[in-house]
């Protein structure tokens, strides 16, 4: 048997999305800019996706800029408004727990001679509103803050830090970055006053490399690249079609049963471990708090990337950390910046779930993962 449980690093296409894709590279070839029936074909993919998108958000079409995946929306956001806040204040605040696309863009801007305050991590590994209020300032021109984790599957209540930005800084906009979230925990984008918002399309078994940023309306942006002016001149380059065609689909089949089946495989599964390892402790909040498909569970005493390939021997497949840094660094820094003792720290195996697995998956992941344990303790002993 083979289980995959990376899905929060990436997700298998949907056969639904696979379909949409293909048919769009071979009959729907066209390029959304040309003038002829095959061009205004292509165009109708665009526009039908973004409807889809807006509609799912409850923002407007015209709010929804196509890029090249969540990375690129982050950096978009965050760069793209700059110029254009720099006259109100040169401070910024974000979190210790966000991804890199956010966090690398931050330590550049530091560079660049920005203030970048960092709140710092706690041991639920989530931003609380206090924490927000501390650091927040009438000269903070901007606020970009996850909201969920993509290593514990922790959740910022971000329509309340949203409300809050909006009362001590009112100059400030607020970016989210939902990649993890899309699909997994709803948002209420206009509750929350979130004036960008970054979304993926592989995290929701749409195709890679296509993500798009909710713009609010009002919102000026400073494009990244130039070229042809597509997207309203905010993101130049011929638009990835077919991608926009699967994530549209990807986005079509998204629904609350699904998000259920996540939430009672992690409980089944973070319930299981308790009995096969009494020591093994969760990272970030409670299970049954989180995330539905996130679940970072350390084994202490055991290395993390040992029990990834002991279990991946089993044809089960797992992450130590996020996917980007795990084959980087040896511990992760979210754990890291969340205040973890050594142990925890490097036994830290995450699991994450899609509406595809079964509960059969999850029994015989319980039972390998007892069978390593007790391999592993064995070996540790001698
Ligand atoms: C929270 C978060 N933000 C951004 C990204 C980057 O998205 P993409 O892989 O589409 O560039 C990821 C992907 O791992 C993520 O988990």
């Amino acid at each position: 048997m083979e289980v995959y449980l990376d899905n929060a690093a990436t997700t298998k296409a949907a056969p639904e999305v696979v379909a949409a894709v293909m048919e769009c590279m071979q009959e729907n070839y066209g390029n959304p800019s040309s003038a002829h029936r095959l061009g205004v074909a292509a165009e109708r993919v665009l526009k039908k996706t973004r409807e889809t998108l807006a509609a799912y958000l409850k923002v407007s079409p015209e709010e929804i800029v196509f890029t090249s995946g969540g990375t690129e929306a982050n950096n978009l956001a965050i760069r793209g408004v700059l110029p254009f806040l720099r006259r109100f204040g040169r401070h910024i605040v974000t979190s210790s727990y966000e991804h890199p696309s956010v966090d690398k863009v931050m330590q550049a801007l530091q560079q660049e001679g920005w203030e970048v305050t960092f709140i710092p991590g706690n041991r639920e590994g989530s931003v609380k509103e206090e924490e927000l209020l501390a650091v927040l300032r009438p000269d903070t021109v901007l606020v970009s803050i996850m909201h969920v984790n993509n290593e514990t599957g922790a959740i910022n209540d971000v329509v309340s830090l949203g409300e809050l930005v909006k009362q001590r800084a009112p100059r400030a906009l607020f970016h989210v970055d939902a990649v993890q979230s899309f699909g997994r925990v709803p948002v209420d984008i206009e509750k929350g006053k979130i004036d960008l918002l970054s979304l993926s399309g592989h995290k929701i078994h749409g195709p890679k490399g296509i993500g798009a940023l909710y713009v609010r309306r009002g919102v000026k942006l400073k494009p990244l690249l130039l070229g042809g002016g597509q997207e309203r001149d905010l993101r130049s380059g011929t638009e990835n079609v077919p991608a926009i065609a699967g994530l549209g689909r990807a986005v079509e089949l998204l629904d609350k049963e699904s998000v259920g089946r996540m939430m009672a495989f992690k409980l089944k599964l973070a319930e299981g471990i308790k009995a096969v390892c009494p020591e093994a402790k969760v990272n970030g909040p409670p299970p049954a708090a989180g995330a539905p498909h996130i679940l970072n569970i350390s084994f202490p005493g055991f290395r993390g990337e040992v029990l990834l390939h002991a279990l991946e021997e089993k044809g089960i497949y797992v992450s130590t950390g996020s996917a980007c840094s795990s084959r980087k660094e040896a511990v992760s820094r979210v754990l890291k910046n969340m205040g973890l003792p050594r142990d925890l720290l490097y036994g830290a195996i995450r699991f994450s779930f899609s509406p595809y697995n079964t509960e059969a998956e999850i029994d015989y992941v319980l039972e390998r993962l007892q069978e390593v344990v007790k391999e592993l303790a064995l070996f540790r002993r001698r």
